[in-house]
C-alpha cells in the first residue's frame, strides 16, 4: 500500500522510485485511497508530449467540493476551515468552520446558477483577501463553472483583456478593498473594465468597505440579499477528471498573458499530496500562506491543497506594513501559525526593518517555513531561519510555476533538509532534466543548464485556453519530448537543484512574474515614444526591478513630465506592479542587422556588467551602445 504520508528520507526514496518506475500504479494508489470519487478512472495516465496532450484519471468523475468540505463535514464540521484575518487589527478575525464553509459555498453556488451560470462557463472573479475571494472558487467548483482569478492590483485594461480572453459571463467583484491604509476602489475599476466586455451579463458585488459605487441596473447585484434568499444545499455538479477546473493568467515572455488551464482531478492529486508532505500539516495546525489568491500560490496552497486535507488556513486581507511592519508576526502570535509560506521579496523587505519588530512577537508556535515565487538570496534565507524559525524550523525553498499547478522541487522537511538558495530534490513523481544549448540532457552531477521536466505530473496545466498551439510552441518546442520551463538551473554534486534564474524575458519583480512585451506595448502608446526596451536588474528587496531604455521620436520632445506619463501608462495597462524603477531615454536602441534589439547588450548594462559585452559581431550600431553606457543610471 502506498501511504499519503512520506515518512522519512528512506519512504521518499523508495516512493520516488515507485512513482518513476511505474507512475500509474503510483498515482492510481495514492488517488484511490484518499479521496472520494463517484466513478473510478478507466486510466490513469495517457500523454503524448509531440501533440503536448496529457490527462489523468481519464473515465472518472468528481466533484473537488465535495473532496475540500463535504467528506470533513463528519468529523471535522466543526474545525475552522478559513481563518480570515482582516487588514486592520481591530476589526475582528473570523473563523469559518468547514461547516459554515458548506452553507456559504452552496449559497453562493445557487446563487450562480440563478444568474443562469452552468457548468463550463467561465465566471471572473476580481475580490480582494476576503473570504468571499475563497467562497467563490469554491461555489464555481461546485457547479462546474470555470473560475477566472484576476489579481485585483491588475488594472481596468488588464481585467478586460483577461475577461474577453476565455469570455466570461460573469464577474465577482465588491465595492472596494482595504490595503494598508488604502482603499481600492475596485468596483469602478470593473466598471471601466466593462465598457469594453460585451460578454458580461452580470456583475455580484460584495459589500466590504462600504464605499459609494454606481450599480447598472439589471447587471449589477449586491450579493449578500442574493446569498439571504438561497438555500444552503446545492448538489455538486458530476465533473470529468479533464473537464477545466479554473483558467489563471500568467505573464509570457512574448505577446499578451497565457491562460493556463488546470483540470480537475489531476490537480486535486497532487496539490492535496504535494501539501500535506511539504508543509507536513497535522490536525491540529494553523497554516498561513501569505500569497494572494489572484496567483496560483494562493489557488494551490491557500485554497484548495489545504481544504482538501481538511486544513486550517489563514487568509490575510492586508499587507506585511500594516499598521506597522510587525503585522506578520503579530498574526503568527496571535493565531499561534505553524507552517508560515510566503515570498523572499516580503522577508527581505521585513529584514530591512530591523529585528525590533519581530522581537515583541512570540513565535515559537512556528514549525515549518517555506518560500516561494523567486529565487531565496542566501541573506535572506539565513535571517529566516535566524530570526523567524530561530533555528528549528527547516525552510522549504519551494520551485513551482502557474503552469505547474502545484510544488514541484522542494526540501520535505522529515526527509530531507533545505540548504540555503537550493530548492534540493525533485517532489515525488517529479523527472526533471537539464538540457544543454545543444539541446541534449546533461548528465551526472555539478551541471548546469535549462530547467526541463521529462514525465508528466498530474496536476500540470493542460493548455493555454483557446490557443492548444501556443501551448505546445511555448512549453513542448524548445525540447523534444520535454515540458521546458523558461528557467535556469544547476545541479549539485548531491543532485540538489537551484534554480539560478529566468532564460527568458519574464521578469520576476517581487515574486511576480512579468512579461516584457505588453509593458513595452504599454509605453509605446506614447505620441513622443518611439521605441523601448526593458530588462531587469538586480534589487534589494524585489529581487529584480525594471529598467526600461527608451527612444523617442522627437529627442525634442523630452520634457520633465516623461517618466511619470510613462509609468501612468503601464499602471493604466497593466497596474502599479511593472512600473519601471529607471528610465533611460536614450538615441537609439542596441540592434542587430536584421533590426532586432540586442536586450543581452541592455541587460548587462542595467547590471553594470559592462566589462564584456559578449559577441558583438552582428551589432548593427555599437556607437549607440557606448552611448547608453555613458549615460546609464
Ligand atoms: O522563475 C521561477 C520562479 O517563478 C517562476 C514561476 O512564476 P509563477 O508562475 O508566477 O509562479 C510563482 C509561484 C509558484 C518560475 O519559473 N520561481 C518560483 N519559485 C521559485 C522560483 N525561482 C527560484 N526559486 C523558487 N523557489
Amino acid at each position: 500500500m502506498i501511504k499519503f504520508e512520506i515518512k522519512g528520507l528512506e519512504d521518499y526514496q523508495n516512493n520516488y522510485s515507485k512513482s518513476v518506475q511505474n507512475p500509474e500504479a503510483f498515482w492510481g494508489a495514492i488517488a484511490k485511497e484518499n479521496f472520494t470519487w463517484k466513478r473510478p478512472w478507466s486510466k490513469v495516465l495517457d500523454w503524448d508530449f509531440s501533440s503536448a496532450k496529457v490527462s489523468w484519471f481519464q473515465g472518472s468523475e468528481l466533484n473537488i467540493t465535495e473532496n475540500c468540505i463535504d467528506r470533513h463535514l463528519e468529523n471535522k464540521g466543526n474545525k475552522t476551515a478559513i481563518l480570515f484575518e482582516p487588514n486592520n487589527p481591530i476589526e475582528p478575525s473570523e473563523a469559518i468552520t468547514y461547516n459554515d464553509l458548506y452553507k456559504r459555498v452552496n449559497r453562493f453556488a445557487n446563487v450562480l446558477k440563478s444568474k443562469g451560470i452552468q457548468k463550463g462557463d467561465r465566471v471572473c472573479i476580481y475580490l480582494p483577501m476576503i473570504p468571499e475571494l475563497a467562497i467563490s472558487v469554491l461555489a464555481c467548483a461546485r457547479i462546474g463553472a470555470i473560475h477566472s482569478v484576476v489579481f485585483a492590483g491588475f488594472s481596468a485594461s488588464a481585467l478586460s483583456s483577461r475577461i474577453n480572453d476565455c469570455d466570461c459571463k460573469m464577474i465577482i467583484t465588491s465595492d472596494g478593498g482595504f490595503r494598508g491604509s488604502k482603499n481600492i476602489d475596485l468596483k469602478s475599476i470593473v466598471d471601466t473594465a466593462l465598457l469594453d466586455c460585451n460578454g458580461i451579463e452580470s456583475v455580484l458585488v460584495v459589500k466590504r468597505t462600504n464605499s459609494e459605487v454606481s450599480m447598472v441596473s439589471g447587471r449589477d447585484f449586491w450579493l449578500q440579499p442574493l446569498l439571504d434568499a438561497a438555500s444552503e444545499v446545492c448538489e455538486a455538479t458530476v465533473m470529468k477528471a479533464e473537464d477545466p477546473l479554473f483558467i489563471l493568467y500568467t505573464s509570457g515572455s512574448t505577446g499578451q498573458p497565457k491562460g493556463m488551464v488546470h483540470s480537475t482531478a489531476g490537480y486535486m492529486v497532487y496539490t492535496a499530496y504535494t501539501f500535506k508532505n511539504i508543509f507536513q500539516y497535522e490536525a491540529e495546525d494553523v497554516y498561513w500562506c501569505t500569497a494572494d489568491i489572484g496567483w496560483i500560490t494562493g489557488h494551490s496552497y491557500i485554497v484548495y491543497g489545504p481544504l482538501l486535507n481538511g486544513a486550517t488556513t489563514l487568509m490575510f486581507e492586508g499587507v506585511p506594513s500594516y499598521p506597522d511592519y510587525g503585522r506578520f508576526w503579530s498574526i503568527v502570535e496571535t493565531h499561534k501559525v505553524t507552517q508560515f509560506y510566503t515570498a523572499p521579496t516580503a522577508i527581505r523587505a521585513l529584514a530591512k526593518e530591523g529585528l525590533e519588530v519581530v522581537k515583541p512577537y512570540d513565535l515559537s508556535s512556528l514549525k515549518i517555513l517555506g518560500t516561494v515565487g523567486e529565487p531565496i538570496n542566501e541573506e535572506a534565507w539565513h535571517w529566516y531561519n535566524n530570526h523567524i524559525g530561530k533555528h528549528k524550523c527547516p525552510i522549504v525553498d519551494t520551485w513551482w510555476q502557474t503552469e505547474t499547478g502545484g510544488i514541484m522541487i522542494s526540501p520535505i522537511p522529515n526527509s530531507f533538509e533545505g540548504k540555503p538558495t537550493f530548492a534540493t530534490l525533485p517532489f515525488i513523481g517529479i523527472q526533471p532534466a537539464l538540457m544543454d544549448e545543444n539541446g541534449q540532457e546533461i548528465e551526472g552531477n555539478s551541471v548546469e543548464g535549462r530547467l526541463c521536466v521529462k514525465f508528466p505530473w498530474p496536476s500540470m496545466a493542460r493548455t493555454i485556453w483557446g490557443n492548444h498551439q501556443r501551448y505546445k510552441e511555448t512549453y513542448f518546442s524548445a525540447y523534444d519530448q520535454k515540458y521546458f520551463t523558461g528557467d535556469g538551473a544547476l545541479r549539485d554534486e548531491n543532485g540538489h537543484y537551484r534554480i539560478t534564474g529566468r532564460v527568458d524575458d519574464v521578469i520576476i519583480v517581487s515574486g511576480h512574474n512579468l512579461g516584457t512585451a505588453p509593458i513595452e506595448d504599454a509605453i509605446n502608446e506614447h505620441i513622443n515614444i518611439a521605441e523601448s526596451a526593458i530588462v531587469g536588474y538586480p534589487h534589494d528587496i524585489k529581487g529584480s526591478a525594471l529598467y526600461g531604455f527608451i527612444t523617442l521620436k522627437n529627442p525634442q520632445d523630452l520634457s520633465d513630465s516623461l517618466k511619470t506619463e510613462i509609468n501612468q501608462l503601464i499602471s493604466k495597462h497593466i497596474g502599479p506592479i511593472a512600473k519601471l524603477d529607471k528610465i533611460q531615454f536614450t538615441l537609439g536602441l542596441p540592434k542587430t542587422r536584421s533590426g532586432k534589439i540586442m536586450r543581452r547588450i541592455l541587460r548587462k548594462i542595467a547590471c553594470k556588467d559592462t566589462s564584456n559585452l559578449g559577441d558583438i559581431s552582428t551589432l548593427l550600431n555599437p556607437e549607440v551602445v557606448e552611448a547608453i553606457i555613458k549615460n546609464s543610471i
